[in-house]
Parts: C-alpha cells; sequence; structure tokens
C-alpha cells in the first residue's frame, strides 16, 4: 500500500488543531445527564470488524435465551479457529524468536467475574481458556508456562499455532526488517529520536526488494503485497466482542496473537481487565484493539466504562480515551501517526460506539461491526482524519519532517 505523505500531513494538521480544543475538553462534565436505565428491546452485538463473519453463531445464543459471555465465544473463538486470520490464535503472527504467544480475557457482567491469560503457547483458543480460569480457578489470570499447563490439565488440546504462511512472513522480517525491532527506547520514552526522513525516496525501492525476497521465500503471489505490509506495519490484530440480552445482562471478552514480531513475553492491552476489555453490569461494556502500550497506559476500557457511568454518551466515553492516549504524546502529532486505536463500546441500553484513532483512507475507512437483529458493519468515528503508519518508525517510510512538526 502507498502512503501518501502529502496528504498524511495535510489531514494531521487539521488533527493538531483540532486537538488543541478538545484535549481543553476532556474533563468536561457528563453532557447526557443520567445513565439510562432499561435494558434494550432486542439483543445487541458488537465487536471489531474480523467478527463479522461470526456474528450470526453469536447472536442465535442470545436469541435462545443463551448467556451473554457464551455468546461473545462464539463470535471471538471464529477468528481464533481461522489460520487465514494471522491476528489472533491459530496462524497468528509471531514473536520475535518465532514463536506465537497469545493473550485473552473475558468478564462475565452477570456474575462479576473476569479470567485472563497472557503470553500463552500452543492453545488455540485462549478466549475459552481466560473463561476456564474464571470459572474454575480462584484467581483471575494466570501467565505463560502455567497457563499453559493449566490450559493442558482443563483439556485443551496441544496445538502448533505457527502456520506456514506466517513462519514465511516472520522469515521476511527476520531478513529484512529484524534490525529495527522492539528493543530500545520506545516511540513513547523522551529519549526516542525520530529517523531523519531525508530518505524517504527509498521506500517504493525498499517495497519492490521485499516484494521480491517474499517470492523467493514462497510467500503466495496473491497475499505478498500483505505480507510486506506486516513486516513493515506490524498489525496488533486482536478481536473484542460485547453482547446484551434483553434482560441487560452483558459480558465481552477480548483475544489476541498481540503485536507482531514482540519480544518474547510481551503482554498487551488484550489480557489485561480495565484495557482490552471492560464490563461493569450497571453500567456496560468496552473493548479495545490496536496498540496495547498505549491503551494500557489510560486504562482504556474501564476509562470508558467509568465515563459513561458519569454519564457520557457511548461516542464521548470512546472519544474521551483516546484525547487521554493524546494527551500522553503531549500532542505530537509527528509521534500519534504511529499510533492507533480502536474502542468497541455498548452500553446497557443498547446505545453503542465505534470510535477509532485514524480515519483510515476513504476507500478502507475504519469500520465495526454489529447485530441487532441485522448483522452489518458501520464506520467508526474518528478522531484524526488520514491513515497511521505502521510502528515501529523509519527513515524510508518518512514522517514529519522539521518544518511540518512547528
Ligand atoms: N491490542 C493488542 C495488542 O497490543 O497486543
Amino acid at each position: 500500500m502507498k502512503v501518501s505523505r502529502r496528504g498524511f500531513i495535510a489531514t494531521t494538521a487539521a488533527g493538531s488543531a483540532s486537538l488543541a480544543l478538545d484535549l481543553k475538553g476532556q474533563d468536561k462534565p457528563a453532557t447526557t445527564g443520567a445513565l439510562p436505565g432499561n435494558p434494550p428491546k432486542k439483543p445487541i452485538i458488537i465487536s471489531a470488524h474480523n467478527g463479522y463473519n461470526y456474528l450470526d453463531r453469536g447472536y442465535a445464543v442470545l436469541t435462545s435465551g443463551g448467556d451473554t459471555l457464551d455468546a461473545v465465544m462464539q463470535v471471538i473463538t471464529g477468528p481464533e479457529d481461522d489460520p487465514n486470520d494471522d491476528s489472533v490464535g491459530l496462524g497468528g503472527l509471531p514473536n520475535e524468536d518465532c514463536v506465537v504467544q497469545l493473550d485473552a480475557c473475558c468478564m462475565h457482567g452477570p456474575t462479576r467475574m473476569a479470567g485472563a491469560v497472557a503470553a500463552v503457547e500452543e492453545i488455540k483458543n485462549v478466549s475459552l481458556l481466560s473463561k476456564a480460569v474464571m470459572e474454575h480457578t480462584g484467581h483471575v489470570m494466570l501467565v505463560g508456562a502455567g497457563a499453559q499447563k493449566f490450559g493442558f490439565d482443563m483439556g485443551f488440546p496441544r496445538i502448533n499455532l505457527l502456520t506456514e504462511r506466517s513462519r514465511k512472513v516472520w522469515l521476511l522480517w527476520k531478513e529484512t526488517m529484524s534490525n529495527k525491532d522492539w528493543w530500545g527506547p520506545g516511540l513513547a520514552s523522551p529519549k526516542y529520536v525520530l529517523p531523519d526522513a531525508s530518505h524517504s525516496e527509498l521506500y517504493e525501492e525498499r517495497i519492490q526488494k521485499m516484494g521480491e525476497l517474499a517470492a523467493k521465500l514462497g510467500i503466495e503471489p496473491e497475499f505478498r503485497a500483505a505480507a510486506v505490509q506486516r513486516v513493515l506495519r506490524p498489525p496488533t490484530g486482536t478481536i473484542n466482542c460485547s453482547a446484551i440480552n434483553e434482560k441487560g445482562e452483558i459480558s465481552g471478552a477480548t483475544t489476541t496473537s498481540g503485536l507482531a514480531w514482540k519480544i518474547s513475553g510481551r503482554a498487551g492491552d488484550s489480557p489485561i481487565i480495565g484495557a482490552g476489555c471492560y464490563v461493569d453490569q450497571d453500567v456496560g461494556a468496552a473493548g479495545a484493539t490496536g496498540n496495547g502500550e498505549e491503551n494500557i497506559k489510560v486504562c482504556g476500557a474501564h476509562t470508558i466504562v467509568e465515563n459513561m457511568r458519569r454519564g457520557m454518551s457511548p461516542q464521548e466515553a470512546g472519544m474521551d480515551a483516546l484525547k487521554r492516549i493524546v494527551r500522553n504524546f503531549n500532542g505530537d502529532m509527528a509521534k500519534m501517526q504511529y499510533v492507533d486505536m480502536s474502542y468497541y463500546i455498548l452500553r446497557k441500553d443498547g446505545a453503542y460506539a465505534g470510535v477509532c484513532m485514524w480515519s483510515g483512507g476513504p476507500e478502507h475507512p475504519r469500520t465495526f461491526s454489529v447485530h441487532d437483529g441485522t448483522k452489518r458493519n458501520e464506520v467508526a468515528v474518528a478522531l484524526f482524519q488520514g491513515k497511521s503508519i505502521g510502528w515501529p518508525p523509519m527513515p524510508e517510510r518518512g514522517h514529519l519532517a522539521p518544518e511540518q512538526k512547528k
């Protein structure tokens, strides 16, 4: 995919201007009054867009009187089981050691219980594993080898999660980009120095060479361009889903293979209760996909639910969480272009919203999926117009030049 620096800069400049005004309103009081109390007249499911194909089976659980967390699991185990979804479960992109490590968490509104697992290897349905932690232990979170052993003890099958396709994409990363990894001061560090943008003309040449290498590695032609992008713009993948029934019972869960090429043991926001997912039976649910590190620091899902408790609409609540992330970068758009985040929000009266940091291009706007008897994708409301660029920054991909940062 070709990133137009000119177009991006135009939109970020507009974003910067509005940001100056919006951040002042971060602590504005509730605009919508008291929290609505009535449950929705029909069940509703909301999910990240990769849940779309599985919404029907989740909705069937709700219409037959099933549990809301079971409905959520019907949705998010879909991408976990799909070897071609390389953001979640089987086929997820591996860490820098070529090992797939998965994270997940869930919350059950009616019982106010929660479960979570992080950095789990060789178990495909970590969403169900987090539910097993919730139901069969006195704990909330298990990690690494302990979580894996618990899973095997509970009867989860041992599975090789690394598909040939994901292994080849890892090889492409290893050969071309592994010297630009996740070590060293990160984007959020004051010590981080954005690379010199003066080599941006090399970007197209690099993409072409990577495409040739992808061919040599045996990556199928129709997937080569996508593979190159996964190396240049390491994705965080992930699916979050929340569901509510006519009784107002609400649950949510999030699952992911996490950030591609991450350092072994890295856990993002997805398994963190309050960051990747949060449910309060009195208020509603929220979940996240995007840069986990940044979401953890604003406790995104919990912040959103608390905002709704104070009377904000789902959209206002989500926008506030996005602005807190921007605030953590002091509104520095040269860095913000590398940060992406989406929130999926469902209030206990059935009001919902999908919000995102960047709108995406006009041809591919950011969407989220909804089922309330009718299954559909809706365009998320964006804080900034334009596309984010993947992390880590590199000179060849360009960023805001000094004169544009003024
Ligand atoms: N949001 C998923 C991750 O950062 O791992």
